[in-house]
This record gives C-alpha cells, structure tokens and sequence, in this order.
C-alpha cells in the first residue's frame, strides 16, 4: 500500500512523498519535467523488501510550486529537501539513493554533503558532467520563454522516451504526457536554471567509495551508452545496467527489468 506523506520544508514550502513499505530505506528522486509518478512501479512491486519514499521535489507534483518559493532554487537546495526527508521518515538508518537524469545531479549533490547518511547510489539515466555553452544557453531561454508563456513542453514525452516506448506503449507514454502537462512554467523556469548553474561531478567520480549501480536505457536520446559506459567505469565500485528497449526513463519503460538490476544491487547491499 503507498501512503501520501506531507512534509513541511524551508520557508514554510510542503513537501509531498510517496512512500510503500518496510526494511532498508531506498530514497527515488524523480527527473525533469516529471514528478513522483514516475517510480509508481517500483512503489508497487518493491515494497515488500524495501521502505521506498518517493518526494516530489520543490515545485513538482503536489510540492509547493509559488513562483516566490521556487525564485533562486539550486540543485543543492533539492537535496536538502532530500536529507530533510531521510531525517524525517528513515528513523536515523542510513539511504540508498536513486536519481534519475536531474534526480541524479541531485543525487551527486547528496553524495557531496550528506555522504554520511548514504549506504549506495544508483544513478539512472543520468551525467556527472557539466553542459555544453550552447546547452546552457539553451536552458536559460527555455526558463525565459517558460515565463513569458511559451509552451515549451510540447511534444517533450518525445524527448525523452525510446522508440519502442512511443510506437508501442500508449500507457507509458500516456503516464509521461500526464506528468509532463502537471509540471507548471515557474517550476520549468526554476528547474531550468538550476541545471544550467549545477556542479561538475565528472572530475569527483573516483571519490565515490559507495556501491554504486548505474542503469542506463540502450534506446536514451539524452545520455548515450557510450558516455554512461565512460563515467561509470571511473567510479570505484560501481555496476553497470544498460537496459535494452530502454529510453531516458528507464523505470517507467522498462519496469521489470529495472526493477531486477535495482533488487539484486540491494539484496547485495544487505
Ligand atoms: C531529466 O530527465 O531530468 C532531464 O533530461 C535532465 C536535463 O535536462 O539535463
């Protein structure tokens, strides 16, 4: 059974979590334009071993999203959320963490403060590295545009999920397009700006001593087998998933498989 938890975060903003389960706490952190949704398989089928929680992060899903709360956010400030929630809800046991793309720059971030709070990381469709000038720049119009009422999501489930998921899988696109359409312009705006100021965690991948389990979909437009295989192979002890069929959404595309990469990496961790 998933329960609805509300937290109260840093200037009185709330803070929805979805949580399912007992035993080791494994902590989802969501990617951009999506919400908590996204880890609705993983709630479902593996509560049973694990405590999973699930936040949607400021300005997504049904956390606070006024544009006055969202000014100025950093991806630091996600996972401060982050360790808000652990406090609140792991009873003190140390987390696993699971990002997916933006949910692993916030997972990186975590690493970097927080390390000793974390017992494994698992960084899903995601990069360590920096943008690209023009993909900053093309961040930063993105937020402009968000703000001056562009409808700069459009078609973006396209973006993100692999071909075999928009030719045969309706629901999957259908569960993307809802959580894409619930994401408002003050948090695309927010987000985006936050990604474009983010930390370079290419150069730190060695300092990483946790198990590490990175999953990557064979079919992502946005990080390539090639690079995933690159900066995975530089974090000490670290596992690498590359999941067939797979686009930039690898839990909601490929359910099954994901969920057997994440279980036999956490029944080794226990
Ligand atoms: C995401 O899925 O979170 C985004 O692709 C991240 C990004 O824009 O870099």
């Amino acid at each position: 059974m998933t329960n609805k938890i509300s937290l109260i975060g840093r200037g009185g903003s709330s803070l929805s979590i979805k949580a399912a389960g007992k035993g080791p706490v494994v902590l989802f952190v969501h990617g951009f334009p999506l919400n908590n949704d996204l880890w609705a398989n993983q709630l479902e089928a593996l509560g049973g071993n694990f405590h999973i929680i699930a936040p949607d992060l400021l300005g997504f899903g049904e956390s606070s999203r006024e544009p006055e709360i969202l000014a100025g956010v950093e991806i630091s400030d996600y996972a401060r959320d982050l360790e808000l929630v652990r406090n609140h809800l792991s009873r003190d046991q140390p987390v696993v963490i699971c990002g997916l793309s933006m949910g692993g720059y916030v997972a990186f971030e975590y690493w970097s403060r927080y390390a000793s709070n974390l017992r494994g990381l698992v960084l899903v469709n995601t990069k360590p590295s920096l943008d690209t000038d023009a993909a900053k720049s093309a961040r930063l119009s993105m937020a402009n545009e968000a703000e001056q009422g562009a409808d700069v999501l459009e078609n973006m489930e396209q973006k993100l999920l692999g071909e075999f998921s928009i030719q045969s899988r309706r629901d999957v696109c259908d569960a993307a397009c809802r959580m894409i359409s619930e994401t408002a312009p003050a948090t695309v705006a927010a987000a985006q700006r936050a990604m474009a100021r983010r930390q370079d965690f290419e150069s730190r991948l060695h300092e990483i001593q946790f198990p590490t389990l990175v999953i990557g979909g064979a079919d992502d437009p946005l990080a390539s087998v090639e690079s995933t295989k690159a900066w995975a192979s530089r974090i000490p002890n670290s596992k690498l998933e590359i999941i067939p069929g797979a686009g930039h959404l690898t839990p909601l595309e490929t359910p099954r498989e994901f969920n057997a990469a994440l279980s036999s990496f956490l029944a080794e961790l226990t």
